[in-house]
Order: C-alpha cells, then sequence, then structure tokens
C-alpha cells in the first residue's frame, strides 16, 4: 500500500461517506418513481430480496477488495489479478467502473440541476406567498423547464463544478467532512415528513400499494436488480474506491449491512412520504395529474410539502437537502474517475481533478439537450421507446447493464479466482470470527452471478422474441 494513502478520519466517517455515496438521488427521486411505475408491492419484495442476497455481498466484495489492496478500482485489479488467472485482463473490470462513472454522471448531474433549481422555485413561491397547489400547472412547468436547453446546461454544469470543488479538497477535508454534516440532517428532515404522512388521508392506501402482493413481469425483476446496483453504488467500484481509504481495524461486514440497512431505509422513507400524496387524490385526478415518470418528485412532492406546518419553510429545504444527498453521490462517481488519474497516471489530485471535470462536462451537454431541447437527442432510443433519449438511454444502459455486469465480474473474482485466505481474513479484520462466511461465500460464488446471468440472458431472449 503507498505511504500517502489517504484514510477516512473514523469509522463513522467511512459509514457516512459509503452511505452519502449510496444515498441519492437513487432513493429519493429513482425508487419511489420505479415502485410506481412497477405497481409497488411485488417489486419492492423482490428489491429487498436483491439487496441482501445480491448486494449485501457485493458490497463486501468491494470493499475487501479495495482495502486490501488500498488502490482504486483499475490498480486493484492489475494487483489481485496479476496473481490468478486472466492477469491484466481483470483490470478491464476495473476500466468498466471508470467508464461508468462518465455514463452515470452525465445524467445524474441534470436530475441533480433540477433538485437546485426546485430549492430555487420553492424559495421563490414562499417567498411570495404563493401555494403551488394546482398539480396540472405543476407539471406543465417541469415539462417546460425540462425542455429548456440553455437551463438544463447551466444547473448540470454548476452542479459539476461543486462537485470538483469538494473532490479537489479531498478524502478528509472534502467528502468526509461534507458528508458528516449532510446525511443526519437528510434522515431527520425525511424522518420528520415520514411521521407526518401518517395522518395523511392518502397513508394507509399507500402502505397497501408498497407492500401487497401482485403480478411481476420479467422486466420488472431486470429493474429491481439494476436498481439494487445503482442504489448501492455497486459493479462500478465506488466501494472499491471508498474501500481503498478504509483503515485495517474496520469491520467490513459490519459497516456494509450498516450501509444497506440505511440505504434501502430511506429508499422506503421516501416512498411512503410520496404515495401518501399521491394516493390523497381521487383516482381520476391521480390518473391525469401524476405520471409515472421520473417528473413525481418534482410535480407530486410540492403539493404535499406546501401544506405541511412551516410548508413555506420544509419545502425549500427539501429540495437542497436531496441537491445534498445528490452531492454525495456525484462526489462518489467523481471520486472513482479521479483516482483511476492519481493512481495509475500518477497526476495530482488538482490535474485529475480539472481533466476528469471536463470530459464529464462533454458527455453531460448532450445529455442535458436530451429532454426537449433538441430533438434528435431527445427521440434516439437504442433500448425501445420506453427508454426513449439519450437521458433515459444512457440511465437504463447504465443501471441494467453495465453495473449488473460489473457486478457479475467482481463476484466471480472474489467468489472464484481470490483465494479464501484473502478473502476471510479481510472479512474477519476489526471482528470476530465471521461465522457466516460460508454463506457469504455461497452467495458470492453461486447466487449472485447465476442470479445477474439469468437476468441477462432473460432480458436477451425476451427482447429477441417480442
Ligand atoms: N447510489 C447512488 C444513488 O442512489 C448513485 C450512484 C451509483 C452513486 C453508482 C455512485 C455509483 O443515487
Amino acid at each position: 500500500m503507498s505511504e500517502t494513502r489517504p484514510q477516512w478520519g473514523s469509522r463513522v466517517g467511512f459509514i457516512l461517506a459509503a452511505a452519502g455515496s449510496a444515498i441519492g438521488l437513487g432513493n429519493i427521486w429513482k425508487f419511489p418513481y420505479i415502485t410506481y411505475a412497477n405497481d409497488g408491492g411485488s417489486f419492492v419484495l423482490v428489491y429487498l430480496a436483491a439487496v441482501i442476497l445480491i448486494g449485501a455481498p457485493i458490497m463486501m466484495a468491494e470493499i475487501l477488495i479495495g482495502r486490501r489492496t488500498g488502490k482504486s478500482p483499475v490498480g486493484a485489479f492489475l494487483e489481485l489479478g496479476s496473481e490468478v488467472v486472466g492477469g491484466r485482463l481483470w483490470s478491464a473490470v476495473g476500466g468498466l467502473g471508470v467508464l461508468g462513472g462518465f455514463v452515470i454522471f452525465s445524467y445524474y448531474s441534470v436530475v441533480a440541476g433540477w433538485t437546485v433549481y426546485y430549492f430555487g422555485q420553492c424559495a421563490y413561491w414562499s417567498l411570495n406567498g404563493i401555494t403551488p397547489h394546482i398539480d396540472a400547472d405543476l407539471g406543465r412547468q417541469f415539462g417546460d423547464f425540462v425542455a429548456n436547453g440553455p437551463l438544463q446546461v447551466t444547473f448540470a454544469t454548476s452542479f459539476l463544478v461543486v462537485t470538483m470543488l469538494v473532490v479537489m479538497l479531498g478524502v478528509k477535508r472534502g467528502i468526509e467532512r461534507v458528508t458528516r454534516v449532510l446525511m443526519p440532517i437528510l434522515f431527520s428532515l425525511l424522518l420528520g415528513m415520514c411521521i407526518i404522512s401518517v395522518w395523511s388521508p392518502g397513508f394507509r392506501q399507500a402502505m397497501h400499494f408498497l407492500f401487497h402482493v401482485g403480478p411481476l413481469t420479467s422486466e420488472a425483476i431486470l429493474e429491481a436488480v439494476g436498481h439494487a446496483f445503482f442504489t448501492l453504488s455497486l459493479g462500478m467500484g465506488a466501494l472499491i474506491t471508498y474501500g481503498s481509504y478504509v483503515s485495517r481495524r474496520a469491520s467490513i461486514r459490519r459497516d456494509a449491512a450498516v450501509i444497506c440497512v440505511l440505504d434501502t431505509v430511506i429508499a422506503l422513507m421516501a416512498c411512503v412520504v410520496m404515495f401518501s400524496v399521491i394516493f390523497s387524490v381521487s383516482t381520476a385526478e391521480r390518473a391525469t395529474t401524476f405520471s409515472k415518470s421520473a417528473a413525481i418528485l418534482f410535480t407530486t412532492l410540492p403539493r404535499l410539502l406546501y401544506s405541511l406546518p412551516f410548508g413555506a419553510l420544509v419545502a425549500p429545504v427539501f429540495y437542497i437537502l436531496v441537491a445534498f444527498a445528490a452531492l454525495t453521490s456525484t462526489v462518489s462517481l467523481l471520486e472513482v474517475v479521479v483516482s483511476y488519474f492519481i493512481d495509475q497516471r500518477r497526476w495530482s489530485r488538482h490535474r485529475a481533478v480539472l481533466v476528469a471535470g471536463g470530459m464529464i462536462l462533454a458527455v453531460s451537454v448532450p445529455v442535458a439537450l436530451s429532454l426537449g431541447a433538441n430533438d434528435l437527442l431527445t427521440s434516439i432510443a437504442p433500448f425501445g421507446q420506453r427508454n426513449a433519449g439519450l437521458f433515459s438511454s444512457l440511465d437504463f444502459f447504465a443501471s441494467n447493464w453495465m453495473l449488473p455486469i460489473g457486478g457479475l465480474f467482481i463476484s466471480l473474482f472474489v467468489g472464484w479466482f481470490l483465494s479464501v485466505d484473502v478473502s476471510r481474513s479481510e472479512l474477519e479484520t476489526g471482528g470476530e470470527e465471521f461465522r457466516l462466511y460460508p454463506v457469504w461465500r455461497f452467495l458470492v460464488r453461486y447466487v449472485c452471478p447465476l442470479a445477474i446471468i439469468w437476468i441477462v440472458i432473460a432480458v436477451i431472449g425476451g427482447k429477441a422474441f417480442n
């Protein structure tokens, strides 16, 4: 391990940084809307199973690779791969992760920009005493906003610049310090909103929607597993990178469990809040005003926020906190790319951040223009009409293909190529004997790869036959 490897200041520092990476737009924006689109219930169950059986074991695998080598994904796979069959080829898995960082950042920063804009919008409504209660109008405003090219580019770029500033400050002074402050505030606010939603008329129906068991499509299963990767920041080396800054004393399995639980709890809380609003209106109104689309965080929630006590204050605060949750995630996306340049190219952090940021900007501009501003970018549909447009295509590609395939190779590597001594000793440092080690190994060797392969085949097959 290199002498100058930065380290987290404390165990809590690592957990919050990793939870900060995991908890983001995936939990608060994406999970509620894909749950809504997939009719709740069974989708949530499949998602929970995916987190426990696939997500948690792979998260442990990623952190252990990072801590063992003290390197970011490409370097880590080069080092560990050199001792096994396949050798340097394994570093391609790390390379895929770096690429994933670009792809995800490019559309993630666009949505992150929306949260900042809605912070401003709510602040304006609050200061001018306007209550945004006409939902059809909120929908129209949102549509106009995303189709406004210059605004989209400006907000996405500003978000990228702020992310660059945090990453520039480094692991401890930047990433850790920012997440330590922001995560507890986000959690408290969401908890408060969740408690309040218990009294809303739609609460019971929301709970039924979330936890009833209904029919499932194979598309939904693919989406649930893909989302488990996305929301836990797995499959692209974010946790290999963060794991490389973890001290030798930390217990990987305990920390991974805490991160998975926090991430899941936040996602479910976001659903409770969102669905309580959605089910508080009549069925007819619901069908016309709440489209099952990426917009519900922005077209649905203002109605609830302004109906709360101190709503005029809570509304802007909520959006700025979602922006911060997004920031702690974009920071980890950028850190994967930056740490590649630092470790493999020996660049300074400063230079790595500037170059990586510039490259990401080049991808995110076309994405920002693909929501109506530019016809061609808005209409391309390599993955079918359900995912039309560059924005949706990249999201679909990253979370349903790149991350699961990255996860597949990570689990194959750790389960079949890395020696038992290495994985066992990594998982046991900082704690007692790991009695569930055989279970973990079974999941990583068989369950994770087979589940991922099965899904990939099912989708390819399904697509070919349809
Ligand atoms: N986990 C983040 C979220 O849920 C997104 C993310 C994916 C971040 C992959 C880093 C790596 O919003």
